[in-house]
């Protein structure tokens, strides 16, 4: 059975033994271990069924660590750690020679981000390595931003998670790559676009080419509910078309009246992207579990983190 565990201290000595654990961060929670080890780095896909193909993020406790890790940091990139970090925003960098295959599938650059979590910036600072580590959920499946979505997820294995209350972003980290050392967009994330311009200026968008996936979080098909789930232009026409099911419902702002509706969750009555975005995956899990017919789930604003929302739909949705 998964253990949920308050103590940082038994999670360092797992780690150091080249076991893996399930951390806290402020976007989700990631399914850890030694970015320097093998063995703990099969571990983490051997769990995850995740592809080789699909790269780790590298989790370092500092921006001092980054020359442990990348070989070539970009003025750019320069800017956005220094504006970003800790938080949730990944730079796809030059890795250096000893990071392991496993880590960067192969490639020649590496994910590196310092998390935003107390808990888990605690554990960094008693390792003497840093940690990689994809988000804690099976492949394919909706991100976790609670400890016990992980043990949910894992309860037929003996992982262990690190517990750190619910994630405050609770959306994955923007992820930016350099191409001759300006800053290309791979994945939208916590870290709005809008936010990113204003430290370095206009940036290329690249995050639609899904036939080749640079960034996992490019691939089509991801973040889904087991429950058939669809995106609507229209609430109203939707419930109407879908009247014999029953329906779970996901909105913005706005409450809906409906003999099918059983279930629905308002993310922000306020219309707040940010409160939004923290708590739609929870809010997905919550309704996935009812296992009903349908989720039906709408447009959000397209701008600042209702980009990223629409984004992660999307691949929700995707046949
Ligand atoms: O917020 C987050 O980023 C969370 C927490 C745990 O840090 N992690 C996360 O990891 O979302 P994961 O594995 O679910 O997504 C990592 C993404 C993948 O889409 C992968 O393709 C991309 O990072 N990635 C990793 N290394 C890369 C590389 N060298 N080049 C391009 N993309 C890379
Ligand atoms: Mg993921």
């Amino acid at each position: 059975m998964a253990l949920i565990s308050s103590s940082v201290q038994d999670v360092a000595t797992l780690l150091q033994q080249n076991q893996i654990a399930a951390i806290p961060t402020e976007t989700v929670y990631g399914l850890a271990g030694n970015a320097y080890n093998e063995t703990a780095l099969k571990k983490i896909f051997e769990l995850k069924q995740r592809p080789f193909y699909n790269p780790l993020i590298v989790h370092i406790k500092s921006v001092k660590d980054l020359n442990l890790v990348a070989a070539h940091v970009p003025a750019q990139a320069q800017l956005l750690a220094a504006a970003f970090w800790p938080g949730p925003l990944t730079l796809v960098l030059k890795k250096q020679a000893h990071i392991p295959d496993l880590v960067t599938a192969g490639k020649d650059t590496v994910a590196v981000r310092v998390p935003n979590h107390p808990v888990t910036l605690s554990l960094l600072e008693q390792l003497d390595f840093p940690l990689a580590a994809p988000s804690a959920n099976p492949f394919g499946s909706i991100s976790p931003t609670k400890a016990v979505h992980v043990a949910n997820y894992f309860a037929g294995s003996s992982l262990t998670i690190l517990e750190g209350g619910e994630c405050s972003n609770g959306i994955e980290s923007t992820i930016i790559g350099f191409e001759n050392d300006l800053a290309v967009l791979y994945r939208l994330g916590s870290i709005t676009i809008e936010a990113i311009e204003n430290v370095i200026g206009p940036l290329q968008i690249k995050t639609q080419s899904e036939a080749t996936p640079t960034a996992p979080g490019m691939i089509s098909k991801h973040y889904a509910p087991k429950t058939a789930t669809i995106l609507s232009d229209n609430i109203l026409e939707s419930l109407h078309v879908n009247a014999t099911k029953r329906i779970d419902l996901l909105t913005f702002k706005n409450r809906f009246e409906h003999q099918s509706i059983v279930a629905q969750q308002v993310l922000s009555p306020n219309g707040d992207l940010a409160e939004a975005a923290t708590h739609l995956y929870h809010a997905l899990h919550e309704l996935d579990q009812l296992d009903l017919d349908l989720i039906i789930t709408e447009q959000f604003p397209k701008h600042n983190l209702g980009r990223t929302i629409n984004d992660r739909l999307k691949r929700a949705t995707k046949k």
